[in-house]
C-alpha cells in the first residue's frame, strides 16, 4: 500500500479485554490491556460469565486508553479489526457489539479477525515475514504447525489431538498447587532444579506433526498422587522441570524437522506458551546452526493483545475483505 493507514484493534476473545492503534500493520502506537486473570485466579481458570461481564465493564475505558496512548482521534483510523472467533461466545461478543457500533456509528469499514492469525502477526510487529514460512502456534486453546506461503494463507501441517499446551501447563500447575494461569510459574521453577524425571514424550508416527499431551498429563498427575500417597515430599520444581522438558522437546524437534522438510526461510513461535523461557532457549538453540531464523514475539505480545488483531486485519485491509454487518462471534472458527 502506498498510503499509510491505521487500524484500530479489539480483542476479547478470553480474559483479555484490549485494543490497540497499529499503523501499516506494522506500527504499535498503542497497545492497551486489561487483563481479568485476578478475577478468574480464584476459581482455578476462566469463568466464562465473569468474563462476558468484565469485557463489558472495561472496553469503553480501554479504547479511551488506546486513543490517548496513540494521540489519535476517530478522523485517524482508516478500519476496525476485531476478534471473530475461536473463544467464549460471550466474551467474543462484547468486542464484536463494540465494533460493530463504532464502525457503524464512524462511519469506518470492519474487519474480522481469526484469533491464530492475530497470534501468527504478533511476530510481524518485530519482523517482516519471509515466506514459505513456518508458524508453531502453542496458546491456552491451541497446539499448531502452519505453513504459510503468502500472506493470509494458511495451511495446518500438525495439530495437537487433545490438550493444547498451555492448557498441560495449567493442569499440571493445578495438580502442583501453583495459581492459575499455571504456565509461568512452572516456567519460574523449571529454572531451579534439574529434569530428572523421566515424563513420556508423544512423538506419535515418526512422520506425524501432529501432538499429543494427555498422556504426559496423566503421567505427572500419577506420579504426584504415587508421591503423595508414599508420604512422599513432592519436589515441585523437579516435577515442573521435568514436565516442561518433556513439551520442549517435542514442541522443539517437531518443528525442527517440519522447518527442513517444508524448506522454510523462517520460523515464528506464537501464542502464549511461546513466552516460555525453556522453550525459547531449546528452539533458539536447536536451530542455531542452520540458516532458518526463528522469531518470538516479545512477551506482552506472546499473550492475547490487541496489537496482533490490528496487525492481522492490516493484510485484510491491504486485500479489501471487510466483514458484513451480521459478523457474529463464533466458538469454533477454522484457521484454514
Ligand atoms: O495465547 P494465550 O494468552 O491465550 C489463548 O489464546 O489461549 O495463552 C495462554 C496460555 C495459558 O495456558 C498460560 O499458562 C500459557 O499461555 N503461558 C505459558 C507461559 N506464559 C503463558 N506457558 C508456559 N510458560 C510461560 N511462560
Ligand atoms: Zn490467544
Amino acid at each position: 500500500m502506498e498510503k499509510d493507514y491505521i487500524i484500530l484493534g479489539i480483542e476479547t476473545s478470553c480474559d483479555e479485554t484490549a485494543a490497540a492503534i497499529v499503523k501499516n500493520g506494522k506500527e504499535i502506537l498503542a497497545n492497551v490491556v486489561s487483563s481479568q486473570i485476578k478475577k478468574h485466579a480464584q476459581f482455578g481458570g476462566v469463568v466464562p460469565e465473569i468474563a462476558s461481564r468484565q469485557h463489558t465493564e472495561q472496553i469503553t475505558y480501554v479504547l479511551e486508553e488506546a486513543f490517548r496512548q496513540a494521540n489519535c482521534t476517530w478522523d485517524d483510523i482508516d478500519a476496525i479489526a476485531v476478534t471473530e472467533g475461536p473463544g467464549l461466545i460471550g466474551a467474543l461478543l462484547v468486542g464484536i457489539s463494540a465494533a460493530k457500533a463504532l464502525a457503524f456509528a464512524k462511519k469506518k469499514p470492519l474487519i474480522n479477525v481469526h484469533h491464530i492469525a492475530g497470534h501468527i502477526y504478533a511476530n510481524r510487529l518485530i519482523e517482516e515475514f519471509e515466506f514459505p514460512l513456518l508458524a508453531l502456534i502453542v496458546s491456552g486453546g491451541h497446539t499448531e504447525l502452519i505453513i504459510m506461503r503468502d500472506h493470509g494463507e494458511y495451511e495446518r501441517i500438525g495439530e495437537t489431538l487433545d490438550d493444547a499446551a498451555g492448557e498441560a501447563f495449567d493442569k499440571v500447575a493445578r495438580t502442583l498447587e501453583l495459581p492459575y494461569p499455571g504456565g509461568p510459574h512452572i516456567d519460574r521453577l523449571s529454572e531451579k532444579a534439574e529434569a530428572s524425571i523421566d515424563f513420556p514424550r508423544a512423538w506419535l508416527d515418526e512422520e506425524s506433526f501432529d501432538f499429543s499431551f494427555s498422556g504426559l498429563k496423566s503421567a505427572v498427575i500419577n506420579y504426584v498422587h504415587n508421591e503423595k500417597q508414599r508420604g512422599n515430599e513432592i519436589d515441585k520444581a523437579q516435577v515442573a522441570a521435568s514436565f516442561q522438558a518433556s513439551v520442549v522437546d517435542v514442541l522443539t524437534e517437531k518443528t525442527y524437522r517440519a522447518a527442513k522438510r517444508y524448506d522454510v526461510k523462517q520460523v515464528i513461535v506464537a501464542g502464549g506458551v511461546a513466552a516460555n523461557n525453556g522453550l525459547r532457549k531449546r528452539i533458539t538453540e536447536k536451530f542455531k546452526n542452520t540458516d532458518i531464523p526463528v522469531y518470538f514475539p516479545p512477551l506482552e505480545l506472546c499473550t492475547d493483545n490487541a496489537a496482533m488483531i490490528a496487525a492481522a486485519g492490516s493484510i485484510l485491509y491491504e486485500k479489501g475483505r471487510f466483514a458484513a454487518w451480521d459478523l457474529n462471534g463464533k466458538a469454533a472458527l477454522p484457521l484454514t
